[in-house]
């Protein structure tokens, strides 16, 4: 299946005869970003999924982005293109081993990642994206402990901005993020010393970025940390004309339509999740036709669950 203006149009007519809404995350491949109804980061996506009107969700995405949608809305059908769709970040903690480390800290308030498992969740208190992570542990009584999982990454970033010491941080990472690390990004700062540089909180690189700017060998103000939403953002915002992107290279797609006139270069342009490039054209399609894969969530885990989606979404941009 090729992702001609014929199939484009057949996806839309499939989605609006069965009262579906299709969204795709910044990592989609260009052709599934075009065809959706809305494209964007884990957080606006959960926002979107929680308020859309129609039926069914179709979300070209990886597994537990389309289980957060379900949890929030049990009364929709939610579609993912491939089940198969994973996220090694999300496999990096099990049920079973938060709640060993909850019985450790007995009182702490824990804090994951909306890279998660539906059965993660339930034991959690405040769900967080990259882009409001520091918001929701500063909304914490900073009496109390924290555990922050599973991205060792985004946890230290956390950290260093909230300069909270009672944050636990599991060692989770993303297979992806952690492998563009800093010496490629200290070799791209040299040779691009007039780039701006948007990195991601899960990138084993974030720190390096940091050292760099307070180095002074890359200006503080060149230096973005970003989920993939703010990062749009920034590119209508950017004074450089050149900008150098540290995450996943599905999100170049929309830097470049965000802001046309600038020249948007990844940092390591191998950094591809091969999980997000399942959603083909050809399984988005098969989606559409015979309505699958449908995604579960049983009920008693949706309902604990909940509440921990509800406050994130509550909770900062
Ligand atoms: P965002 O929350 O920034 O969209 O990131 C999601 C993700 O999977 C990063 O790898
Ligand atoms: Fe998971 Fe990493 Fe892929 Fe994001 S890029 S979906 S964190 S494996």
């Amino acid at each position: 299946v090729e992702a001609t203006p014929e199939w484009a149009a057949e996806i839309k007519r499939l989605a609006r005869e069965r009262n579906a809404t299709i969204l795709a995350h910044n990592y989609q491949l260009p052709e599934i970003q075009d065809v959706a109804d809305h494209v964007g980061d884990s957080l606006a996506l959960s926002r979107i999924a929680a308020a859309a009107p129609e039926d069914t969700i179709v979300f070209c995405g990886v597994h537990f982005m389309a289980e957060t949608a379900k949890i929030l809305s049990p009364e929709k059908t939610v579609l993912i293109p491939d089940e198969r769709a994973g996220c090694s970040l999300a496999d990096s903690i099990s049920a079973a081993e938060l709640s060993a480390w909850k019985a450790e800290h007995p009182g702490a308030v824990v804090v994951s990642y909306v890279n998660t498992t539906a059965a993660v969740k339930a034991l959690t208190d405040i769900c967080c994206t990259s882009s409001n992570a520091v918001d929701v542990v500063a909304s914490i009584d900073p009496d109390r402990e924290v555990l922050f999982l599973p991205d060792q990454f985004l946890g230290a970033h956390v950290k260093r901005v909230t300069g909270r010491e009672n944050l636990h941080i599991w060692a989770g990472e993303c297979h992806v993020h952690a492998g563009i690390n800093g010496d490629e990004l200290a070799e791209q700062a040299r040779t691009h010393p007039d780039a701006e540089l948007f990195v991601h909180p899960e990138c084993g690189c974030a720190t390096s970025a940091l050292y760099l700017a307070g180095e002074g060998s890359f200006p503080a103000d060149r230096v973005h940390i970003l989920s993939t939403g703010g990062m749009i953002d920034a590119a209508k915002a950017a004074k450089s004309n050149q900008v150098l992107v540290a995450t996943e290279v599905g999100m170049l797609h929309q830097l470049r339509k965000a802001a046309p006139g600038i020249d948007f270069q990844a940092v390591n342009d191998r950094a591809s999740c091969k999980y997000m490039k399942m959603i083909t054209p050809a399984a988005l399609l098969r989606c559409l036709v015979e309505n699958r894969d449908e995604v579960h969530v049983d009920l008693e885990t949706a309902a604990a669950a909940r509440g921990s989606v509800e406050r994130m979404i509550a909770i900062g941009n």
